[in-house]
């Protein structure tokens, strides 16, 4: 199935590890062009290096929470790209603490972080986006907005307020026929993981400590989704052929989510 993204100028956030790159991967494949950011551009360019072969590509060390920041990315990629037909708000980190452990600085950093990580950015391609024929915003969030953890509890509360603001974002930006949908994940197996995998100290390998992770948490499928399974949906939910769904949250987490 041709999803139509050939040619398509596509921004994504946080895109030097996991989820971001590896839908930045998925989407050169697809012929996509890309403006890609994080704040570590060092490392960016270094995970990105071998997509210039294959298409044009914009990188550029951008912190989403900074609006001066995030504008100047915006106008580069639209200059070198001539425009913008999508968005993908994947920037982030999660805050693995209880409401005791947290201090008040780091509850406004986490809430700055999820709401202005994509307000600013939505903000800023609205124009571009609105000359698009197909104009499209993918927030990558999490189940974690639906269901809260005591241990994330910053992040969830966070994360829930951010889906409800997609959903805001959906009926406002509709006047411009952008549309705007969510992917909510559960466990990923990313740079995240593997940060915490090696913090743990654990004796096991990865796939052994996350296989008990999953089974604590009861995910259905019993194991973490990888990064290019996340990319799959980001990536069809850009595409034009998915020209009738907005305000919309796709559960991927491997049947980790207990709503129905
Ligand atoms: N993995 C999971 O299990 C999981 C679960 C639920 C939600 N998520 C969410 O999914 C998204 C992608 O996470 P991931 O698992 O792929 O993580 P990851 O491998 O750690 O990648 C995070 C990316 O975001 C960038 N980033 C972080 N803070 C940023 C900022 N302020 N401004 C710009 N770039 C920033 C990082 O680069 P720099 O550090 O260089 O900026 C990196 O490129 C995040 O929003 C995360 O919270 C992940």
């Amino acid at each position: 199935m041709d999803l139509q993204l050939t040619g398509r100028r596509i921004l994504i956030t946080g895109a030097s590890s996991g989820i971001g790159l590896a839908t930045a991967r998925l989407l050169a494949e697809e012929g996509a062009r890309l403006a890609l950011c994080a704040r570590d551009e060092h490392r960016l360019r270094a995970a990105t290096a071998d997509l210039a072969a294959v298409t044009d590509v914009v990188l550029a060390s951008c912190d989403v929470t900074d609006r001066v920041s995030v504008d100047a990315f915006v106008d580069t990629a639209v200059e070198q790209l001539g425009g913008i037909d999508g968005v993908v708000c994947n920037a982030g980190r999660s805050l693995m603490r209880t409401l005791d452990e947290t201090t008040d600085d780091e509850i406004r950093e986490e809430f700055d972080l999820k709401i202005f990580g994509a307000l600013n950015v939505v903000r800023a391609a609205r124009p571009a986006l609105s000359r698009s024929d197909a104009g499209s915003v993918v927030i990558v969030n999490a189940i974690l907005s639906r269901q809260p953890e005591l241990r994330l509890a910053v992040t969830a509360a966070a994360r829930a307020g951010l889906l409800n603001l997609s959903r805001s974002l959906a009926g406002d930006l509709a006047a411009d026929d952008i549309r705007v949908n969510s992917v909510l994940l559960g466990l990923v197996d990313t740079g995240q993981w593997q940060r915490r995998f090696h913090e743990s100290g654990s004796s096991d390998d990865f796939d052994a400590w996350s296989a008990e992770i999953a089974r604590d948490r009861g995910i259905a499928l019993g194991r973490f989704g990888t990064a290019d399974e996340l990319a799959f949906p980001v990536t069809t939910l850009l595409s034009p052929r998915n020209s009738y769904m907005t305000g919309a949250a796709l559960d991927v987490g491997g049947g980790v989510h207990r709503y129905v």
